[in-house]
């Protein structure tokens, strides 16, 4: 509001001053009013270099130069907000605001001698949309982050991240969507789409193979042409040709020996020729070694930029170490992106969003990404309760999101009890006094993070009292038992944390016996125990999956958690959740196991060995079963599939079939489209996704068919020999099921002949070739 007021009213003084000379001559291009290049042309050198690096971090923007891992974080305009370009008042260019992430806007909830509150809305984590398989509710999504970011005054989101889960101890993988680049893809392009219908923008991020934190900064991801294009740069693909997202942010690593940030392989040939891709790209924060480099690679703008970083541009440019050519090239697309924002469009902005009505879509979201893993004799939803015992501290202690750069400044999150209570249950009021004393007795004394980039670390679970248990289960209907887990930016996720006595991947014993003990005693009264999944990522459910009578995986909702939870275990809402990311039995079993890289103490490369291999790939090829496997999900209903049909038509696969409820209750189905394909002169996993469907709510009894199409490139595998998009001669088996491994129908096509579908850039080749071990 303010902001625009101030740079229109300096713009219209500027321009008046000038008349007032009677000398037009004398008046630099405006930019809008000008043609583009008049406006770059008139820009001095200095001007040049300060468009492509931004304006620094809070406490010295623009000059200090930090090689902390922290995130984004400035005092402009936004505080909060992670970043802001220069502003050029003379040539009419304004400044920019960026802001993260991907569960909902981060900027800072109050501001220095200003009364009002600017708190934003935590919706679920990616993790969680990805689980929902629903596309057009993720677009919706995206319209109302777009809109909350808009009405804060921030032009570009930074956001989504599409990187993909190579490993269940990746710190952000509950920032990324899925462990498949199909579903990863299709969740970034309905988000991109959603956002930037609001007419603010998007940065897609982090190109590419960026999927550890530990040495985040230096790490050399050594990975195969193939395994970048089908499974890393897939997802990116995607999202780049079905959402033109304005902007992309390159990831901090090296891959094959180049920094990311520096790779005109991936920037230039990959990112713009290959994929047609014309809009901005971003460095990660404080990414990359070499302002010269990055400016020749087409790395666009330096974020959060440094002082030194433009005097590098400038001297580079005197010496003749640097084209000004390139140099124009990238302010160009910094000034095509300044003026599709609303801040350049002058579009007023409120500062008061309607949170309610978003914190309503967050509801809506968080109870659609929800999966229920296991339900016996229909534990759920839950019918003849009124009276609960909420066991673990996280039932009382919920998380929204994860930390770092991914997380929230939310005005509240609704805690498992509360959203019971707030659905009629009565929480017993003992069991609860004890969990709030335990935890405000416990809180104080683990560590707090001194600084952004220090992990929170949780609490240890209580040890709970058979006869505690005992009295519970005498005198309540039904036991809940929650597991919580937070991970986020700078570390990577820990098996188990010694030193606090917590889990992460693992369970503790303490965790073990709770939830055993818990189930055992409440069955013995003829009551249920249901286990709720508090988490970004996987965990291991091994040892305890038998005993609760349900598990639902609520990850980390956002802040409407225990309202969203309570919908769906009262059956107000059907879950209809898959996973997008395998559970598996044994995390010695996992493909990827060459996370985080070698030496072992410090890592310096990464070799991604397991090639075109990643999760269910791997799984499914190698023998491996899982837990819970990719695409696996309950319902409250049942579901039958029928009538497939598969006709291949002039190179394009038309696919229909049809769902119908056979169950007693309203409900949605996932319908997932694998294809197997012919083994040729290239190795295929046995299946690959290739296309998924949810259908409306059905009422029992009710049908809807689904129609899917598949175009040879849907289908085709990368040969590296040929860099090229083959669709190879044979039968390609199309099975269409509710998981990966619940195949219901199946149905076959042939090509006829090899297809070249595509040809690209034969770049971001391996230094030396790696062996790819793919059985190991
Ligand atoms: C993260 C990015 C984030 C940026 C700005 C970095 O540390 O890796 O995802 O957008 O900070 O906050």
């Amino acid at each position: 509001m303010k902001r625009n007021y101030l740079f229109f009213v300096s713009k219209l003084l500027l321009i008046a001053l000038l008349s007032a000379q009677c000398n037009h001559s004398l008046q630099a291009p405006q930019l809008g009013e000008a043609p583009i290049d008049d406006v770059v042309a008139a820009m001095t050198l200095e001007e040049k270099a300060m468009l492509l690096v931004g304006t620094g971090m809070a406490g010295g923007e623009g000059n200090e130069e930090r090689e902390a891992p922290v995130v984004g974080v400035t005092n402009n305009i936004v505080p909060g907000a992670a970043g802001t370009t220069f502003a050029i008042e003379r040539l009419g260019i304004p400044a920019i605001v960026l802001a993260d992430g991907p569960a909902g806007l981060r900027i800072s909830p109050t501001r220095e001698n200003d009364e009002n509150t600017y708190y934003c809305t935590a919706f679920p984590i990616e993790t969680s949309l990805a689980s929902s398989w629903n596309t057009a509710l993720v677009e919706e999504a995206g319209k109302t982050i777009g809109e909350e970011i808009r009405e804060y005054g921030v032009d570009v989101l930074l956001a989504p991240a599409l990187n993909i889960h190579r490993h269940p101890l990746g710190g952000r993988n509950f920032e990324y969507y899925s462990e498949d680049p199909l579903i990863s893809g299709k969740m970034a392009a309905a988000m991109v789409n959603g956002v930037q219908a609001q007419g603010v923008g998007t940065s897609i991020k982090h190109l590419a193979a960026n999927n550890q934190e530990t040495e985040r900064r230096g790490i050399d991801t050594k990975v195969s042409p193939r395994a970048l294009r089908e499974i890393y740069l897939k997802g990116f693909e995607i999202a780049v040709k079905k959402s033109s997202p304005w902007t992309v942010m390159s990831s901090y690593n090296k891959i094959n020996g180049t920094e990311a940030s520096h790779n005109t392989d991936l920037l230039t040939s990959v990112l713009r020729e290959d994929w047609g891709f014309e809009g901005m790209v971003m460095t990660d924060w404080f990414g990359g070694t070499n302002a010269t480099e990055q400016v020749i690679a087409g790395n666009d703008l330096l974020m959060p930029g440094a002082k030194k970083q433009m005097n590098i541009i400038i001297d580079a440019v005197k010496t003749g170490t640097l084209d000004e050519k390139l140099l124009d090239r990238n302010v160009k697309r910094v000034l095509e992106l300044v003026m599709k924002t609303p801040c350049f469009k002058g579009i007023p902005f409120s500062n008061k969003p309607d949170l309610n009505a978003h914190a309503d879509v967050s509801r809506r979201l968080a109870t659609e990404g929800m999966v229920l893993l296991k339900n016996n004799n229909n534990a759920l939803p839950l019918e003849k309760v009124q009276n609960i015992a909420a066991f673990g501290f996280g039932s009382y202690d919920f998380i929204a999101d994860g930390t770092g750069s991914g997380d929230v400044n939310e005005a509240y999150t609704v805690s498992l009890v509360k959203g019971l209570a707030n659905a009629g249950y009565i929480v017993d009021t003992g069991l609860e006094a004890f969990y709030t004393n335990y935890i405000s007795e416990e809180k104080p004394k683990v560590s707090k993070p001194r600084t952004f980039h220090d992990p929170i670390i949780s609490i240890p679970e209580a040890d709970i009292p058979i006869s505690l248990i005992e009295e519970m289960a005498a005198v309540t209907d039904v036991a809940f038992i929650s597991i919580g887990r937070i991970s986020g930016e700078f570390k990577d996720r820990d098996l188990a944390n010694e030193q606090y006595k917590i889990g992460d991947y693992y369970l503790t014993q303490t965790e073990k016996n709770l939830i055993t003990n818990v189930s055992k005693i409440f069955q013995a009264s003829g009551k249920k125990a249901i286990l709720i999944l508090n988490v970004g990522g996987v965990i291991e459910l091994t040892e305890v999956k038998d005993a609760p009578d349900a598990i639902l995986l609520a990850w980390q909702p956002g802040l409407e958690a225990g309202n969203a939870i309570a919908d769906v275990l009262s059956g107000k809402v059907n879950p209809s959740g898959h996973l997008a990311t395998t559970f598996l039995s044994s995390v010695k079993e996992l493909s990827g196991k060459t996370f985080p890289g070698t030496p072992a103490s410090q890592p310096k490369e990464v070799t991604y060995d397991e090639g075109i291999y990643v999760g269910y790939r791997y799984y499914d090829t190698f023998g491996v079963k899982p837990l819970y496997e990719f695409g696996y999900g309950l319902s409250y209903t049942t579901f039958a599939y029928s009538n497939l049909d598969t006709k291949r038509e002039s190179d394009v696969v038309k696919i229909s079939v049809t769902v119908t409820n056979t169950g007693k209750k309203d409900g949605k189905e996932v319908a997932q489209v694998y294809v197997a394909a012919p083994k040729g002169k290239l190795d295929k996993p046995v299946q690959e996704l290739r296309a998924f469907g949810k259908t409306n709510l059905l009422e029992p009894g009710e049908s809807q068919v689904l129609s899917f199409e598949l175009t040879n490139k849907d289908i085709a595998s990368f040969d590296e020999n040929q860099s090229a998009w083959i669709t190879e001669t044979g039968k390609y088996e199309v099975r269409i099921g509710a998981s990966s491994r619940d195949i219901k129908l199946k149905a076959a096509f042939n090509v006829e002949e090899d297809v070249t579908v595509e040809s690209v850039s034969k770049v971001l080749a391996l230094q030396a070739p790696i062996d790819e071990k793919q059985n190991n």
